[in-house]
């Protein structure tokens, strides 16, 4: 029996990478989990490495940047679940790595509609069944990219300052009710995302390494202790946060 028994968690953007990897661990803790992701074959792989580990995992398909689709994972997971007590909306794309200028609308438009709309939709319809119930707790995955500036993902910088942005407002709106609100922000992890962006720009990933003063990538499961760890009772008190596991990047002028 874990800390997280009875618990249910609703994880988007499960079927790889940071997302999978917080699915195992709420299961690991005990709560049952619903991985939603836009990719129904990858949400599947991670629900069969749920079960492969002893855990309960329903998969629901979802495009975070629809609001139908938002209200249906979470109707989905009520109805099999009875109950939504976590929820990590960390479904993301990076966009095109170009300057400011050469940014076209569509991928601006496509990376403000799944990395901000997505985490706006996605709490709009979970936290009024976390009222009902009088608690519950949400982690929305931002980046340092949403505390910082950085060249070539203007469209991914913007989206992320707003998901700190939506999680501080909700944090206030939603704390007298039992429900917590807060952002991880990852620096550079070892994703199908992070590796398809340095093939964009392979000079990066050196300079990614040695500007970090622990000389490394993070892991996808580093971010997901982390974002679990928000969630547990251990954060009871800890509301509005921006969490950063970034290997001190953003404190460093390595
Ligand atoms: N990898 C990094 O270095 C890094 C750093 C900072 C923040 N992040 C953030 O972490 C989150 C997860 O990234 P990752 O590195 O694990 O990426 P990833 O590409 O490995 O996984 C992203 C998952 O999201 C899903 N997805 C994409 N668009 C979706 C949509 N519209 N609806 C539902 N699902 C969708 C994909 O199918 C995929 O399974 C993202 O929000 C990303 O911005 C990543």
């Amino acid at each position: 029996m874990g800390e997280m028994s009875g618990k249910v968690a609703l994880v988007t953007g499960a079927g790889s990478g940071i997302g999978r990897a917080m699915a195992l661990i709420f299961a690991a803790r005990g709560a049952s989990v619903v991985v939603a992701d836009i990719n129904a074959e990858a949400g599947q792989a991670t629900v069969n490495a749920v079960h492969a580990a002893g855990g309960e995992a329903i998969l629901v398909r979802a495009d975070v940047s629809l609001e139908v689709d938002a209200h249906r994972s979470v109707s989905a997971t009520v109805e099999r679940f009875g109950r939504l007590d976590y929820a990590a909306n960390n479904a993301g794309l990076d966009g095109d790595v170009l300057p400011l200028t050469e940014q076209s609308a569509e991928s601006f438009h496509r990376v403000i509609a799944v990395n901000l709309a997505g985490v706006f939709f996605g709490m709009k319809h979970q936290i009024p069944v976390m009222v009902r119930q009088g608690e519950g707790a949400i982690v929305n995955t931002s980046s340092i990219a949403g505390l910082r500036a950085h060249p070539g993902i203007g469209p991914y910088v913007a989206a992320k300052h707003g998901v700190n942005g939506l999680t501080k407002t909700a944090a206030i709106e939603y704390g007298s009710k039992g429900v917590r609100v807060n952002s991880l922000c990852p620096g550079g992890v070892r994703t199908p995302m992070l590796e398809e962006y340095l093939k964009s720009a392979p000079e990066l990933r050196a300079s990614i390494i040695d500007g970090n003063p622990m000389r490394r990538l993070g892991e996808a499961h580093e971010m997901a202790e982390a974002a679990v760890w928000l969630c547990s009772p251990a954060a009871s008190y800890v509301n509005g946060h921006e969490l950063v596991a970034d290997g001190g990047k953003i404190v460093s002028d390595v």
